[in-house]
């Protein structure tokens, strides 16, 4: 498999490091996770521009214009065994000579990129969504960038795969921000409502994409904090991100999720909702081929 590391090509098992790599040493950079679809990358505008939030935030300057992590993520994509895609680029403040929280002087960044087949959710799992379990969120304030320092959504995973399940879903003060690694809608009386996008959740482009559909297919929507209550009263939840687009989930905490006789069961909206992802992205495909 190929990688791409500091301006070459070579072989992912040939790719290595110093271990006074800031990224090890302290989870010192920014990373994104881009879906390709039948070998075009969806979003990828979208993608790169969030990098360049994340790296703003953390100060740490690009080392590629948005032109030349194209070239990096198309070169890694043609030349992969498969169609569909996950594209992982990550950068980092490099290595240094010495351990020092500072910021180090002339020390060139470390950039690396490889691309993996894309793991969507099994068909088992779109059939009868998702158990998750809830928690509080210990993270820190700029949950707003993809930092690789990820040790709390590490721990938040973990604690779901200790319970059976396949998400932990965050609460602060008393209100849903987003899952250990994906977005987090509710269905609630027909409407779809969102979390704001602030400094408590990762802005998902795979969240953004739910909104833009919703509107161009005339689901009501509102967005605006969730409260742990409506977290429990929802009649669908769904999880979103770029590898589980937009999956149901059944269960929270034990509990079925929705009423009556459709308790614990894939709702109508996330249908829905899931078959116009799917339409879009092979549309967008497609229009990349005209
Ligand atoms: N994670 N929130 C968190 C904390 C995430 O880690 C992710 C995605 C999302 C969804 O974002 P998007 O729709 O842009 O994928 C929300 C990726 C897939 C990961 O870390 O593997």
């Amino acid at each position: 498999m190929t990688a791409f590391l500091n301006g070459q090509y070579l072989p992912l098992a040939e790719a290595k490091i110093s271990p006074l790599d800031r990224g090890f040493l302290f989870g010192d950079g920014g990373y994104e996770v881009i879906p390709v679809y039948s070998r075009r990358p969806f979003r990828l505008d979208e993608h790169l521009r969030r990098l360049q939030t994340t790296l703003d935030g953390i100060r740490l300057p690009n080392p590629h214009s948005a032109a030349e992590w194209k070239d990096i993520v198309l070169h890694l994509v043609a030349r992969a065994d498969f169609e569909d895609q996950s594209v992982y680029i990550e950068v980092t403040r490099g290595a240094d000579t010495k351990r020092d929280q500072a910021f180090p002087v002339g020390v060139a960044p470390t950039v690396f990129a490889f691309t993996s087949p894309l793991s969507t959710p099994t068909p088992a799992q779109r059939e009868s969504g998702i158990a998750v379990i809830s928690a509080a969120d210990i993270r820190w304030g700029r949950c707003d960038l993809k930092a690789v320092a990820l040790l709390a959504n590490v721990l938040m995973r973990q604690m779901a795969v200790d319970a059976g399940c396949a998400e932990t879903i965050m609460l602060r003060d008393g209100y849903l921000t987003e899952g250990a690694a994906s977005n987090i809608f509710v269905v609630q009386d027909g409407i779809l409502l969102a979390p704001p996008k602030d400094h408590r959740m990762l802005p998902g482009i795979t969240y953004d994409v739910v909104l833009e559909l919703a509107a161009r297919h005339g689901m009501p929507y509102e967005v605006r904090p969730i409260a742990e209550s409506e977290l429990r009263a929802a009649d669908e939840l769904w999880m979103t991100s770029s590898t589980r687009e937009v999956l149901a989930i059944t269960t929270l905490d034990g509990e079925p999720v929705g009423k009556g006789t459709e308790a614990g069961k894939p709702g109508p909206m996330s249908r829905r909702m899931y078959d116009w992802y799917c339409a879009f992205h092979d549309e967008v495909s497609r229009r990349a081929d005209a």
